[in-house]
């Protein structure tokens, strides 16, 4: 009989969110975090911008490394979905090389939004087969998704995030100051995701967005009330993470208005933001809800009010019903096999659904089609507004 050994092991993980404001001032020692709290930090870093933050910020980072006495290697890198690649991973990895970067005590630190932090964290996971990291994010969805979250990734071959690691990092820092450079594209890009969290758990965060969404859009997030609404989109996607870091369990909250998104994202022209696929996926999705009674007629016009305060799209013309099934069956292919569709029952719960049709979905496209003639002008009208009964439920809208 041959012998035969099975080992199990288990790893323990503790990363840390914090907010810190104004992190480049040489008085904030933020940015000096090494997780040790111990005065022997390494006085060494390497540290990965997003070029155009370098633009912004490099000389207060510059200046910042040389008040702490730091040795330090700043590298500016110019990324996009279109170079999200191992090149880049590569390039990150040379560097690391070349600094001769230490395993434990000289954390890399990410500066940029999630194209950067996913490519950073990734090389940071491969080299040696794994050295600390710190995220910071300078977008607002790297702010409450992309830098809180344990996953690193990179596109391979046309598809999105398809190769990646499951890599905490040491600690993300958030300062909203940051974001005060930020398109207003890019604002309401990153309130998609917080009103992912708040239509799925938190009602209290929808009534914040709603009074205030629209002025931290307008101010970049530097009105009083984006601390504390930023705060409790990333608590409520934290303790959705935390119970669930590696996805075992395959029916995740956060995982609302990710249905349709990755491919409204890959076929998208002209192209759909991340958060603004989301959008348009969580517009179908309340729709959807709306025509099975868990949510009512004027939830349904709260959240698309809301959403067209902060210029979010509830449709874009690609959205097919024949497009829009496919994604669908792509995603429960993704998702072993079963729907596990959320949708929101009322505002601030959700339920898992595996029996979405595409009449539902035909339905609900023909509905928001007929509230957003210009969102779907370029939508097949064959199909949505002139094929199939009239859509006499959500037609009051
Ligand atoms: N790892 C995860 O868990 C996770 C979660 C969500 C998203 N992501 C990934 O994040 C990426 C999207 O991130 P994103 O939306 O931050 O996009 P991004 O990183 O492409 O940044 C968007 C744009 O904003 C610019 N920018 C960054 N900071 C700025 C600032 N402070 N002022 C002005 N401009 C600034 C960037 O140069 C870029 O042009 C996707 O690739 C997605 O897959 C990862
Ligand atoms: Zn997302």
């Amino acid at each position: 009989m041959s012998a035969k050994w099975s080992v199990k092991t288990q790893l323990p993980v503790h990363y840390t969110v914090f907010e810190s404001f104004d992190l480049f001032n040489p008085e904030n020692n933020a940015l000096l975090f090494d997780g040790q709290n111990s005065s022997l930090q390494s006085l060494r870093r390497v540290v990965v911008v997003d070029d155009y933050v370098e633009r912004l910020h490099g000389e207060r980072i510059h200046q910042y490394f040389q008040y702490h006495e730091i040795e330090y290697r700043l590298l500016s890198l110019s990324v996009s979905e279109d170079n999200k690649s191992m090149d880049t991973v590569f390039q990150v990895v040379e560097e690391l090389n070349a600094f001769e970067v230490s395993r434990r005590s000289e954390p890399v630190i990410a500066i940029g939004g999630g194209v950067l932090m996913d490519i950073v964290g990734l090389a940071a996971n491969l080299f040696r087969r794994g050295i600390p990291y710190i995220r910071v994010p300078t977008t607002l969805l790297g702010v409450v998704d992309a830098a809180i979250g344990a996953k690193t990734a990179v596109n391979f071959q046309g598809h999105k995030n398809r190769i990646g690691t499951f890599y905490p990092p040491l600690a993300a820092i958030l300062d909203t100051t940051l974001l005060q450079t930020l398109s207003d594209r890019q604002i309401s890009n990153g309130i998609a995701e917080i009103l992912k969290i708040a239509l799925v758990k938190d009602a209290e965060l929808f009534e914040l967005l709603e009074k205030h969404g629209a002025a931290m859009l307008s101010s970049k997030c530097q009105n009083p009330e984006a601390v504390p609404i930023i705060r409790r989109s990333v608590q409520g996607m934290l303790e959705d993470l935390e119970s669930n870091l590696w996805e075992e369990k395959l029916e995740r909250l956060v995982d609302y208005g990710h249905t349709f998104c990755p491919t409204l994202e890959l076929k998208a022209v002209p192209k759909l933001l991340h958060g603004e696929a989301v959008a348009v996926d969580m517009a179908i999705s309340v729709m959807l809800a709306y025509q099975r009674s868990l949510v009512t007629y004027q939830e349904v016009e709260r959240v698309y009010n809301f959403m067209r305060s902060v210029r979010l799209p509830l449709l874009h013309p690609i959205c097919t019903p024949e497009l829009l099934y496919a994604a669908l069956q792509s995603t429960t292919k993704h998702r072993n096999g079963l729907q596990r569709f959320p949708l929101t029952v009322g505002i601030g719960a959700a339920q898992f659904f595996h029996d979405i049709t595409y009449e539902e979905i035909k339905t609900a496209v023909k509905a928001i089609a007929q509230l957003e003639p210009d969102a779907a002008r370029q939508t097949s009208p064959d199909t949505l507004l002139n094929g199939g009964d009239p859509c006499t439920q959500v037609s009051s809208l």
